[in-house]
């Protein structure tokens, strides 16, 4: 997509059109062997999770040919002992997939980077590449506390190691890694630490405000230790805005909202979530925002995603959701398709 067909999308999804997803997300599992404070996933139920062969007839839809990039999350993805069949049912049924995604705690480094080597073996390098999302809190020991997990940080370094050897070891592979950190009460005076970290060893890294939930992250119960305190919220708002500086033009606007947010507006950038991507759960369950796991669950298993995709009750779904959700909403999720006005006067997304 060039520049002006971004802004035609972001203005334009929804209102003058539905386009078919391009981006694909894919909770395989919701079992999880660590135990984030932030997130309750660990200790909720574990739904039903779809065979390959199951998978194939829900993505053997022309509905999926759109899709460049999907993720590989959950839930503790690692932990499915079929994920290299799942992702090849993905890649047989998505023509269009360029960047096969894997979000993973990255703690459990031989069987992270086994699940890694089984996923490269069924890539075809010519045409799609992978890009591992690793989950770092803090570069220090706040990390295994936020995680629950003794070890937990020096798990992800020895990863991110091994990670850089594969590269070697698969000179026709794009691999890519970057991080993702979860900004909450524990880890606020240690994120600059992180930041130059990641800067260090030359990683992109994503921050997201920790989301306080009945709902995918189920983490009411960590509630009292996930609240800010007043003397941490302005200290928060502050380093966005100075990763703001450094960051791409979306991821620009997008935190120097979020500081807005925090010291109390509301949001203002339409999120393409709606429209872009489809967000299934381990048992075939729809959700229409990444989010909103229990409120508005459709299961599509038997059903055309396509005729859901386009349905009144879709579109009924998805009004409830920006009115109700998307104004307190903090997260960056669809920030791969947006461009707005401002960031597209600004040069957009460069050449
Ligand atoms: C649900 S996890 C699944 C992948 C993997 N288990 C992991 O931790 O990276 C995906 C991302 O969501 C983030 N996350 C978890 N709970 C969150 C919350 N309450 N608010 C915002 N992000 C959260 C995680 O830190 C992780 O980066
Ligand atoms: S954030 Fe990831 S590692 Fe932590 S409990 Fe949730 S799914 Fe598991
Ligand atoms: S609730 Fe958040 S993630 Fe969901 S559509 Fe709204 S802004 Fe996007």
């Amino acid at each position: 997509m060039n520049n002006w067909q971004r802004l035609l999308w972001y203005y334009g999804a929804g209102r003058l059109f539905t386009p078919r997803p391009r981006w694909f997300c894919y909770n395989v599992t919701r079992r999880c062997d660590s135990r984030c404070i932030h997130c309750g996933i660990w200790r909720g139920e574990h739904p039903e999770e779809l065979p390959p062969e199951e998978l194939r007839l829900i993505f053997s839809n022309p509905f999926f040919g759109a899709v460049r990039t999907a993720w590989l999350t959950g839930g503790e993805p690692t932990l499915r002992q079929d994920l290299a069949a799942v992702a090849a049912v993905m890649i047989a049924s998505m023509p269009s997939l360029a960047t096969l995604g894997l979000a993973t705690h990255g703690i459990r480094t031989q069987r992270v980077i086994q699940q890694v080597v089984n996923l490269l073996d069924v890539l075809d390098p010519a045409r799609h590449g992978l890009f591992i999302h690793l989950s770092l809190d803090s570069a220090g020991e706040v990390h295994d506390q936020v995680r629950g997990i003794p070890g937990a940080q020096a798990g992800v370094l020895a990863t991110l190691d091994a990670i850089q050897e594969l590269r070697h070891d698969y000179p026709g592979h794009r691999i890519e890694a970057g991080l993702n950190c979860v900004i909450q009460p524990a880890n606020v005076a240690e994120l600059p630490r992180l930041l130059a970290f990641a800067r260090e060893r030359g990683l992109s890294i994503t921050f997201n405000i920790v989301v306080i939930t009945d709902q995918i992250f189920d983490n009411l119960e960590s509630e009292a230790e996930l609240r800010f305190l007043p003397e941490q919220v302005e200290p928060a708002a502050t380093f966005l805005e100075q990763v703001a500086v450094q960051s791409s033009a979306a991821l620009c606007d997008h935190y120097r909202q979020i500081a807005r947010m925090l010291r109390g507006e509301p949001r203002d950038r339409r999120c393409l979530t709606l429209w872009s991507t489809v967000n299934l759960e381990p048992d075939g369950t729809f959700l229409p925002c990444p989010t909103c796991s229990n409120i508005y669950p459709v299961n599509v298993k038997g059903r055309d995603l396509e005729e859901l995709w386009r349905s009144q009750e879709m579109e009924a779904l998805r009004r409830r959701i920006v009115t109700e959700h998307c104004p307190t909403c903090q997260l960056g999720c669809s920030l791969g398709d947006s461009l707005t006005w401002s960031e597209w006067r600004r040069g957009g997304w460069g050449p």
